[in-house]
């Protein structure tokens, strides 16, 4: 129904309920049936009708100040579009390159453009000068200018979804070498490379889903109420994240476990021979709820990063600038973690959550930190309670990021100048272990260092009093911030249902603080090693975890962890892909 009105000032204002429902459901339709299309495209032509449509719906698209920054380069020439081509080609090989391997693997299935096997092509530009400076709201934020050609990209994928046209957007270019051959002016941007053409299907889902690339994040994740962070979907109540994240803990699956029991016996070898990894490959059929399990890769290790107020007491003869010196060797790959991750084929991404230091922006790091280092635990609580549960939540969150991001296996990493030291205090707390036998000597310190080292854990549990019934009041008296972050990480990872490979002491500590939090949080966790830090046994046989390394390493940064990527690949590789004395015609023993 259709109503007019008078306005205050005397003009017509046109007041409409929404569209039929026939027609609001056509939009929600187009809406959730794009798809980004690179595959499956008809050689036949687009009927210039059919693409003048498809722009005119593109030009009707909102724009800053009504600027309309947009032009739209339409390319059908053959020779051109293989010179571009080309142009894609480079930039695919050196991202395919820097890659880890199971996502170069990964990578190398996938087709990521169609530029040559769609029937025409067409450049959205921005022209970021369009209109002159005083272009309402460019003048404030100048993106907006590409935000508008954005949407005339969005305008013109939805129109070609409802005439059966497929659009794959390409990205893969160096933007001005990309600009030079469309013959661009320097004030004209690329926005978008489109591929179009008609096509016989579209996937019901996004192609990187359903080549387990990445995932969709639930709406839920997305939604905050009033303030970022605050997460409620319109008309429920404001969820609290971490509760949400323990809420979803649940026991392993027996009946998978039951099942790769069983297959493990089947498998043609000697019962019980592979020792370890069948109990490895058990867990894990157990946390995926499924027999065989996924393979966990592609991984990703997480160095999550802080400094300590305990550094104050000179337990360590290292500095504090260390830790960000530490983190700039992460990022720049020269790290012992980076050549074992090379190794094995994981990918490192560094987590600032408390470092002592500003940090530049640069890929690979995360910027999430809680404060500048924690306070001297010998002296008051190393944080509040409030920074505990904030580190612990965006623990949970990166785990939850790296999974939808397509990661299968999460590994800890960190790196903090002290953090044996609070690691010690938090054995001693949620075991009861004596500090005498919890704690270590980190990176190497002498007799004098190491008996003052005691004596600080001794004051700080004379302190704090802690009651291992409450997590986050001991996390808070003693934690570094990649403790608490850590023990987020590994709820978020058993969460999801994701196993992680537990680096050495403080990956330990951290567990200790998870499991107090959700005891089923353990069946996640696989120890990648037995660090020579004595509360590292302490704590691994207090969580009932049996390390798979065992090489008297005492890094940290998940170098441990790393190692043992490849004995959990394997066992799960070995429960799916051996052949069992049946299906083999291999004779049991009798
Ligand atoms: C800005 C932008 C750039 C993109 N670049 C590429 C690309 O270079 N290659 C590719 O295969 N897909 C590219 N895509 C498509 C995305 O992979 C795709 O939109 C995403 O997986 C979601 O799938 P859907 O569009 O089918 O929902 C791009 C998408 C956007 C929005």
């Amino acid at each position: 129904m259709i109503m007019y009105t008078t306005s205050p000032t005397p003009r017509l204002t046109l007041m409409a309920e929404g569209y039929p429902q026939e027609q609001r459901d056509a939009v929600y339709k187009v809406i959730a049936e794009r798809r980004d299309v690179r595959q499956g495209f008809r050689p036949g032509p687009v009927p210039p009708e059919v693409l003048g449509r498809v722009l005119a719906a593109a030009h009707q698209a909102p724009s800053v100040g009504f600027s309309q920054p947009w032009d739209f380069i339409v390319i059908t020439d053959r020779a051109r579009r293989e010179r571009i081509a080309a142009l894609a080609g480079r930039h695919r090989d050196a991202f395919a390159a820097d890659l880890p391997a199971a996502r170069a693997r990964a990578f190398d299935r996938l087709k990521i453009e169609s530029i040559l096997d769609t029937p025409v092509n067409i450049v959205v530009s921005c022209d970021r000068t369009r209109g002159g400076r005083h272009t309402l709201g460019r003048a404030t934020q100048p993106r907006t200018a590409d935000f508008s050609s954005v949407l005339a990209v969005a305008n013109l994928w939805l129109a070609a979804r409802a005439e059966g046209l497929g659009v794959g957007w390409v990205s893969f270019f160096d933007e001005r070498e990309l600009a030079a051959e469309l013959g661009l002016p320097a004030h004209v941007a690329v926005i978008a490379y489109l591929c179009v053409g008609y096509v016989d299907a579209f996937a019901p889902e996004p192609e990187l889903q359903s080549a387990g690339w990445a995932r969709r994040r639930p709406l839920s994740w997305a939604v905050h109420a009033e303030e970022f962070g605050r997460r409620a979907m319109p008309g429920e109540e404001p969820v609290d994240p971490l509760a949400d994240v323990l809420a979803a803990i649940a026991p392993p699956d027996a009946e998978a476990m039951a099942a790769a029991r069983e297959r493990q016996d089947r498998m043609t070898k000697p019962r019980g021979s592979l020792g370890a990894l069948e109990d490895v490959s058990v867990r894990l059929a157990g946390l995926a709820g499924r027999c065989p399990p996924p393979l966990p890769e592609p991984a990703c290790v997480a160095v999550f990063a802080a400094d300590h107020g305990v550094h104050a007491q000179g337990v360590t003869p290292w500095p504090q600038e260390v830790t960000a010196q530490m983190v700039a060797n992460f990022l720049a790959g020269g790290a012992v973690v980076n050549a074992f991750a090379a190794q094995a084929g994981a990918e490192v991404t560094v987590v600032d959550i408390g470092v002592a230091a500003d940090l530049e922006p640069v890929p690979g790091l995360l910027p999430r930190k809680i404060a500048r280092g924690t306070a001297d635990f010998t002296a008051g609580p190393a944080m509040t309670r409030d920074q505990a549960v904030a580190a612990v939540t965006a623990g949970a969150e990166i785990a939850r990021d790296l999974v939808a991001a397509g990661n299968r296996c999460l590994i800890t990493g960190d790196m903090g100048i002290a953090n044996t030291t609070a690691s010690a205090a938090l054995i001693c707390a949620f075991t009861g272990a004596d500090p005498a036998d919890a704690t270590g000597r980190g990176t190497g310190i002498d007799a004098a260092t190491y008996a003052q080292k005691i004596d600080v854990v001794c004051r700080g549990l004379d302190r704090h009093h802690p009651d291992p019934a409450d997590p986050v009041g001991v996390l808070a008296a003693f934690g570094g911030f990649e403790h608490a972050a850590l023990a987020g990480f590994i709820l978020g990872a058993a969460a999801l249902r994701v196993p992680v490979i537990l680096d050495g002491v403080i990956a330990g500590a951290a567990a200790l603080a998870a499991a107090a939090l959700a005891p089923d949080a353990i069946a996640a966790c696989f120890a990648g090693h037995r660090s020579a830090e004595p509360g590292h046994a302490v704590t691994l046989s207090y969580l009932g975890l049996r390390p798979l390394v065992d090489l008297g390493l005492r890094l940290g940064e998940g170098t441990g962890a790393v190692l043992a990527l490849p004995l959990v690949q394997s066992a799960a590789r070995a429960l799916r892909d051996v052949a069992t004395f049946d299906s083999a015609g291999v004779a049991d023993k009798h």
